[in-house]
């Protein structure tokens, strides 16, 4: 019975669901505004943003980074738990190449009470990461969940700014089903998949699949 992961039926997927935390109000709030924005698609799902508040409590992160804000929720999850933990000099970073959908995300940081914790940059996932590589500060987590094309190259850098015992937390990594294809798969998901299969066999990672959302690898940095 429990030697295999279950193929999650609408019944099973809406239990998974009901046996989360409770989402907090301002998420839910933020899910209404991007539901009325371009790409509603591209926000995480609500059980993967619990998750993720799950853990940064588990991590106790100082400093955290995160590639591709959109509209804020991964942000908001991971910046509302790092809020409970009430410790001082906490930073999560996070950048957004497209203005208009950080300002939304900034809005409900600022709604939040986050604006000594988050901090969102308007530009390149490439520039962001030259910053911390400048700054020679070890980051303890950092969420991947921006363009497909760049996962290789934020992986590798964000691999490099990690410490020992820090997590790479990478989304996406499913592609909605299109890494399993067989035959003539983009460029993009070729690339994926061969990161996806170069951590497994990197010695200086510990890492493993979850089936949540379009699927997310966790990485620990031994
Ligand atoms: C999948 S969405 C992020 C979803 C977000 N984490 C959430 O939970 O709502 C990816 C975002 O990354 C942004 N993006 C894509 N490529 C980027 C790059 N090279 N630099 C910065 N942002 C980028 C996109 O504009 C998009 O908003």
């Amino acid at each position: 019975m429990g030697n295999k992961t279950l193929p999650l039926s609408a019944a099973t997927l809406g239990y998974l669901q009901d046996q989360l935390s409770p989402e907090p109000n301002i998420l839910t709030q933020l899910r209404a505004v991007t539901a009325t924005q371009e790409g509603p698609h591209l926000q995480i799902s609500p059980e993967q943003g619990r998750f993720m508040a799950l853990l940064i409590k588990l991590m106790r992160p100082k400093l955290a980074i995160e590639l591709g804000t959109y509209t804020g929720y991964s942000l908001l999850s991971m910046g509302l738990a790092l809020q409970e933990l009430a410790e001082t000099g906490v930073k999560l970073h996070s950048c957004e190449r497209h203005a208009p959908s950080a300002e939304i995300a900034q809005r409900f940081v600022t709604q939040a009470g986050l604006d000594d914790i988050v901090e969102i940059t308007v530009g390149t996932a490439t520039d962001f990461l030259t910053r911390f590589e400048e700054a020679d500060t070890p980051v303890d987590l950092a969420f991947i969940d921006a363009d497909i094309r760049g996962y290789p190259e934020y992986y590798a850098r964000c691999l490099k700014l990690l410490r020992p015992g820090g997590l790479i937390i990478l989304d996406n990594i499913f592609m909605n089903g299109e890494v399993t294809e067989t035959d003539d798969k983009k460029e993009k998901i070729k690339a994926l998949d061969k990161l996806n299969r170069d951590i497994v066999q990197d010695p200086t990672v510990t890492s493993a699949a979850i089936p949540i959302g379009d699927g997310v690898l966790l990485v620990f940095k031994n």
